[in-house]
């Protein structure tokens, strides 16, 4: 059961990096919930983005909606920190990239941070099991990380399914009022027209990059979105 009202975390790997402070104002006067920030190494992914400086500029700039910070790097532990104080909402980081996932995801939770992991397409999700206790958010890739504009990967859909019981499990073993929430994101050829089988699959948090900034009208896209996952909730009651 998806019980959190859906989030849409735009991603701004797809927009117009030249003028980048006026794209997150004016995706997130469209309607966008937060700011996905994909970090990449040329390393632990094969391409390089954005970094803590950038991050800083869009709080300086006035963006307060939530930044989502994804992390495509290894090591992690030190960009993590650096993020944290300039200003990320949410950090995220892939469980292959760092040697000790637990303190990892601690360090995050103790600058203050939400804390999540996230999974490529063919890494299971085994590393949840220990660690669910410190976790805010779980992120599937949807498609191989590294590049917006990719073609949503089907096998994502049971991986959700997946990723869904596993967090209502946890929250049922807590009881209702003492589990904590945790997103269920998705992430990667996330469209208006395959949003509503993502979420019934059980995402509540979708990224989507292309799809938005590829778009003429922002806010006409975010709504199609939202009346989608709408119309999947309402058809799976
Ligand atoms: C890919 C990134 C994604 C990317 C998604 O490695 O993690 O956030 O921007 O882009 P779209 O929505 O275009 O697939
Ligand atoms: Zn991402």
């Amino acid at each position: 059961m998806n019980a959190q009202p859906p989030v849409i975390a735009a991603s701004i790997l797809s927009a117009d990096f030249a003028r980048l402070g006026e794209e997150v104002t004016r995706v997130v006067a469209a309607g966008a919930d937060w700011i996905h920030f994909d970090v990449m190494d040329n390393h632990y992914v094969p391409n390089l983005t954005i970094g803590p400086m950038l991050c800083e500029a869009l709080r300086k700039h006035g963006v307060t909606a939530p930044i989502d910070v994804h992390l495509m790097v290894t090591p992690v532990d030190a960009l993590a920190q650096a993020f944290a104080k300039a200003g990320a909402t949410t950090i995220t980081f892939h469980p292959e990239a760092t040697y000790h996932v637990d303190r990892s995801l601690q360090a995050i939770r103790d600058a203050g941070c939400k804390a999540g992991l996230v999974f490529n397409p063919a890494t299971p999700l085994d590393h949840l099991r220990h660690v669910m206790d410190k976790l805010d958010l779980i992120l599937l890739m949807s498609v191989n990380p590294g590049f917006g504009g990719q073609s949503f990967i089907p096998s994502a859909l049971d991986k959700l399914r997946e990723a869904r019981r596993l967090i209502d499990a946890h929250a049922g073993q807590k009881g209702a009022a003492g589990g904590r929430l945790i997103r269920l994101e998705v992430d990667g050829g996330v469209k208006t027209d395959n949003i509503a089988a993502i979420a019934a699959a059980g995402a509540d948090t979708f990224v989507a990059g292309s799809a938005i900034f590829g778009s003429p009208d922002y806010a006409a896209t975010i709504r199609a979105m939202r009346q989608a996952i709408a119309a999947a909730g309402s058809a799976g009651r």
